[in-house]
This record gives C-alpha cells, sequence and structure tokens, in this order.
C-alpha cells in the first residue's frame, strides 16, 4: 500500500530558477512575487511539488550558488516575508516546497569568508608544505600552504569551472602569503571544511530554521563533494568507468556520516521533511549509498540524463539504477532537465549536414559544458525525442523532475552576445566553455510584450530569442497537440493510472518487453487495483508496426501512433 507519509516516493518536482521565472519588479531579472503569480500556473500544470534554485542573498557570481548568507532571502528577489508567502500559497495549492541548500562552498561575501580574510595567516615559510591551517577564523575553509616555497598550488585540483582548484591569499597590503584557499567551482566560492564542528552546527541550525519556515525539503547541492581525504592527495588521472571516489574531493566515505546527521534533523519533523541530493557519482551503487535509509531520501538520477539516444544503452541505464536503488529501498529519481545541462530538445537534436552524426552525438551528451555548440541541429526531431523521453520518464517507477521550460519544449539558446553572459565557466575560461546561461533564458509567458510576458518589458538579463514567440506558454495552452498539453495530459494520467510512479522496492514494479532493438518497450503492472500499463518508445529510424494489443492512453504526437504504426521518436502509452 501506498503511504501518503511518502509522498516523495513517486513525486513530480518542477524546478524552479528564480532568475528567470517570472519578474513582478519589472528589474528584466525575475523574483518571488513573479512565481507567487504563476501559482495557478504551476496547479494547473499537475505537478506535486516545487524546487527552488537558491534564492539566499548572494553577490550572484554563479547565479545565487555563491551564498552570503543562509537565513534570508536576496533582496532582488524580494524579502523573508515573500517567501513565506509563496510557502503559503503552494500549500494552500496543495503543492510541496523544497529549497535548495549550498553546503559545499559558501559565497566569498559570507562574514565566515570575511573575517578569514581579514585574517591573513602569515607567511611563514617554515610551516609544513600541506598542513591544514587548524586555528582561527580559516578553520572552516580549506587553507593550505603552497608548493615550491608557497608559489604554485598545494596540489593539482581543478575547478569544475576551469582552471586550477586554489587561489593565492594576499595579505593586507597587497602581499601574496604563500596560503591557498581550495574553490572547487569558482575563487568566489570557497570550499568549507566539514570536519569543523562550528560548521555542522551552523547549517543544522539553517535547516531547522527553514524547517520550522514550512518548507517541506532541501535539494542539496554538491551532496559528493563536502569531504575532502585526508592529506589533500593529488588527483590521479581519472579514466572513464572508474568510481568518482578514485578523485580526492569526491564522493569520499566521510561525508556519509554529515548526511546521517543531517538525516535526524529532518526526522525531527512531521509531516515527514525530505532531502534530494545533487551526487554526480557513478557507477549506481556508489550513489545508491546516499540513500540508505539512515541518509537522504532521494538522489538525482544522473546517468539517466546523460544517456545518449541509444535503446540499448538507455535500458542499461534505468535497469542498473532500479537494480541499485532497489537495494537501499529507494525509489529512483529521474531527470532530463535542470540549470546545468543543455535544454533535452537540442541536446537530442542530431547535427545536420554532418556525416559524423554519432560522433557528434555524443559529444553533445558532454553536458553542454564545452559541446559542439556551432554545429546546425535538426530541432524539430530534437523536440520530437525530448517530449517522447518525457513521457517515458513518467512512465517509470519513483519520482521525476521537471525544469521550468521544459514543459515548453524550449531550446537551448546559444545567441548570447558574450557580454551578457554570466556564467563563471564561460567567463573562467574565456569562452572557451560556453557555459549554462542558454538554459537559463527567461521564460516566455505570452506575446503580450517584448519580454513574452516575462515582466512589463524591462529587457532581461538574458536575452529571448525571437522563435520562442511560437514557443509562449499562452500560445500553448489553446493547442491540444503542444508539449504544455502533453505535459499536463501526461501528469493527470499519471495520477489517475495507479500503475505509474510508484514504489521501487520491487525491481518487478517493472517488467520489460523483449522486442526489435529500435523500441525500449516496458509494462508496470497493476497496482491498488487499477490498470496495468505499458510504454513503448521508437527510438529507431523508422515506423514500428506494434505487436501489442491495448487501448491507447497517451501519445508523445497527436500523430505519431495509428493503426499500431509507431512512428520514430514518439512514445505511446497503452493499457497492458
Ligand atoms: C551545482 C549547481 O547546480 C550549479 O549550478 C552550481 O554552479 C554548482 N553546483 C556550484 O554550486
Amino acid at each position: 500500500m501506498l503511504r501518503a507519509k511518502d509522498w516523495w516516493r513517486e513525486a513530480v518536482v518542477y524546478q524552479i530558477y528564480p532568475r528567470s521565472y517570472a519578474d513582478a519588479s519589472n528589474d528584466g531579472i525575475g523574483d518571488i512575487p513573479g512565481i507567487r503569480s504563476k501559482v495557478p500556473y504551476l496547479k494547473a500544470l499537475g505537478i506535486d511539488a516545487v524546487w527552488l534554485s537558491p534564492h539566499y542573498p548572494s553577490p550572484m557570481l554563479d547565479a545565487g550558488y555563491d551564498v552570503s548568507n543562509y537565513r534570508d532571502v536576496e533582496p532582488i528577489f524580494g524579502k523573508l516575508e515573500d517567501i513565506e508567502g509563496l510557502i503559503n500559497d503552494l500549500h494552500g495549492a496543495g503543492l510541496k516546497m523544497f529549497i535548495d541548500i549550498v553546503p559545499n562552498h559558501t559565497s566569498w561575501d559570507h562574514p565566515w569568508f570575511k573575517e578569514a580574510i581579514a585574517n591573513p595567516p602569515e607567511n611563514d615559510p617554515s610551516v609544513p608544505a600541506k598542513a591544514r591551517y587548524a586555528d582561527g577564523p580559516w578553520a572552516k575553509y580549506h587553507l593550505l600552504r603552497g608548493q615550491n616555497g608557497g608559489k604554485s598550488e598545494p596540489n593539482n585540483w581543478e575547478s569544475v569551472f576551469g582552471g586550477p582548484a586554489w587561489h593565492e591569499l594576499n595579505d593586507l597590503t597587497g602581499n601574496p602569503t604563500g596560503w591557498w584557499y581550495l574553490h572547487i567551482f569558482d575563487k568566489s566560492q570557497p570550499d568549507l571544511d566539514w570536519t569543523n564542528e562550528e560548521v555542522r552546527a551552523d547549517f543544522r541550525q539553517t535547516l531547522r530554521f527553514w524547517f520550522d519556515k514550512g518548507i517541506d525539503g532541501f535539494r542539496i547541492d554538491v551532496a559528493h563533494g563536502i569531504a575532502k581525504a585526508d592529506g589533500y592527495p593529488d588527483c590521479p588521472e581519472i579514466t572513464e568507468g572508474d568510481p568518482t571516489s578514485k578523485n580526492p574531493y569526491w564522493d569520499q566515505d566521510a561525508l556519509h556520516e554529515i548526511w546521517r546527521d543531517w538525516r535526524k534533523v529532518a526526522d525531527e519533523y512531521e509531516p515527514q521533511r525530505v532531502f534530494v541530493a545533487e551526487a554526480w557519482v557513478f557507477p549506481a551503487e556508489r550513489n545508491a549509498r546516499y540513500l540508505r535509509a539512515d541518509e537522504l531520501h532521494t538522489g538525482f538520477n544522473f546517468p539517466f540524463l546523460k544517456c545518449p539516444w541509444d535503446t540499448a544503452k538507455l535500458r542499461e541505464t534505468i535497469d542498473m539504477s532500479l537494480k541499485a536503488n532497489a537495494i537501499a529501498q529507494a525509489p529512483t529519481t529521474w531527470v532530463l532537465e535542470n540549470h546545468d545541462v543543455w535544454r533535452a530538445a537540442t541536446r537530442y537534436a542530431p547535427v545536420t549536414g554532418s556525416t559524423e552524426e554519432i560522433e557528434s552525438n555524443a559529444r553533445q551528451m558532454n553536458l553542454g559544458r564545452d559541446g559542439d555548440w556551432k554545429a546546425q541541429r535538426d530541432l524539430e526531431v530534437g523536440l520530437a525525442r525530448a517530449r517522447a523521453n518525457l513521457l517515458t520518464m513518467l512512465a517509470l517507477p519513483g519520482s521525476a523532475y521537471i525544469y521550468q521550460g521544459q514543459e515548453l519544449g524550449l531550446n537551448e539558446v546559444f545567441d548570447i552576445p558574450a557580454d551578457m553572459r554570466q556564467d563563471p565557466s564561460f567567463i573562467t575560461t574565456g569562452g572557451k566553455l560556453v557555459g549554462r546561461d542558454g538554459c537559463r533564458v527567461p521564460i516566455p509567458w505570452d506575446n503580450s510584450n517584448d519580454t513574452f510576458g516575462f515582466n512589463a518589458g524591462t529587457p532581461t538579463w538574458l536575452p529571448q530569442p525571437d522563435s520562442w514567440k511560437k514557443l509562449t506558454a499562452a500560445e500553448q495552452e489553446s493547442d491540444k497537440n503542444s508539449t504544455l498539453s502533453l505535459t499536463r495530459n501526461a501528469l493527470k494520467l499519471r495520477k489517475e493510472l495507479s500503475a505509474l510512479g510508484g514504489l521501487t522496492e520491487d525491481v518487478a514494479d517493472l517488467v520489460w518487453d523483449e522486442t526489435d532493438n529500435d523500441l525500449l518497450s516496458f509494462v508496470r503492472p497493476a497496482r491498488l487495483g487499477g490498470r496495468a500499463v505499458r510504454c513503448v518508445m521508437n527510438m529507431g529510424k523508422h515506423a514500428q508496426k506494434l505487436t501489442f494489443g491495448g487501448e491507447v492512453l497517451l501519445v508523445s504526437d497527436e500523430h505519431g501512433y495509428d493503426d499500431g504504426l509507431l512512428n520514430p521518436d514518439t512514445t505511446v502509452w497503452l493499457t497492458a
């Protein structure tokens, strides 16, 4: 039986990126009052919960993932009472609310870091090269003496945004100290030292602060990064297929104790509060360790997001995560888009005018930080595939995430002038990595003005492409074959058909059909007295005659399934 307490096991969660959702103050950047005005839209969509990307005060050098105060609201986005209002509005509409929390690093504007900077350690060459600077304000961060008498980085660790992960400190007169602080992301995001008890106690207080305000859960940023290997050893060369634990700053065993501590805090509350981990950890068995009964409730399934358009690989990816999570008795959490990766409609679009489509497609799957973004793509096929895979995702057992604009079938925007781009990965690498701005462009709501109803007309912080005129939410409302209508229909059916969603404690919750290689086909057995449902996705190049009968419940394209013939890049849900 489904336990109401465990709503999160099959919840569909919608990610809102506050800078880009809706701008009530008309300053070009989205805000919380803007989000509040869209609660009826969220309700009508049929989701169960919202996850809000960081809303905290921040210098915005990484779009809010650089937090300077964990218990307040960024003034661009509003005030504390706005977020309290949003929690109330969502709860009033029967929706839950997750917020983001960023424990791996603070902003360099955080009071802890400001205090540390104001107290630089002495440039004393007699201090051992790899000693942790244990006392004083620096104890909350990772500060090491550089090699070669302090002149070069303490080790070879690299920042996710490009370049070394260490930045040398200057003293108050501007001279180098020979001491370096760690920043796995931007240099404005110093990593916290989680061996420090003050850091731990402070975050427990932050969790309670927001739980007391009524939020239902946290999405934990970089959940696989907060523990660093003792002694800060050099990073070995990581080869394909290696567990990330070989990397001394990812997936270290020591971090599980911290998640167990957080779980205890969540468990103090009724109704149940939950966590979703952003952990880029492979293989699936290691990822499932984050989801053990006394750790985090759910964690994103990134292998699913990264999987190329390939039937065998997709089936293997789905199987692997279901099996690994079943051991931890945790649901699998499916995701195809978020604010860090290229939009699915672009990722799945085959490169045109090239004989190297397959190779190129593989390159696109590298999440779009350094993909071949100048290549021409067939966006029509890309969108068909994104819609098909959305339907497949929503038929899989477990919880699922939808990123704002995914329900509109938005594409990645590449046509953004360099001086408007804000992603630190673009800035740090001088444009070598195109970065993530293209999936963060403000949402087109309607055709009432030049900013597609995002606000009252002030130019948006990232420019919206003219082609989105056809993709606005208002245009799609009235088109029964639009991506918006498809998403709404799918979410409505998912609620009505008890076979979908569902618990994953039992792998038999999904039964594969042995079909043609191009078809991904599975049955979700009947449960709770409802009907069984079959989901079939044609990932090949040709239409396929299906041998199954069954009543058609939903098709990812209204012309995609006729008389048993399923078009390429199309998914159908049938009764089974
Ligand atoms: C993951 C977040 O999703 C991403 O946007 C951010 O840049 C990094 N963590 C650093 O916080």
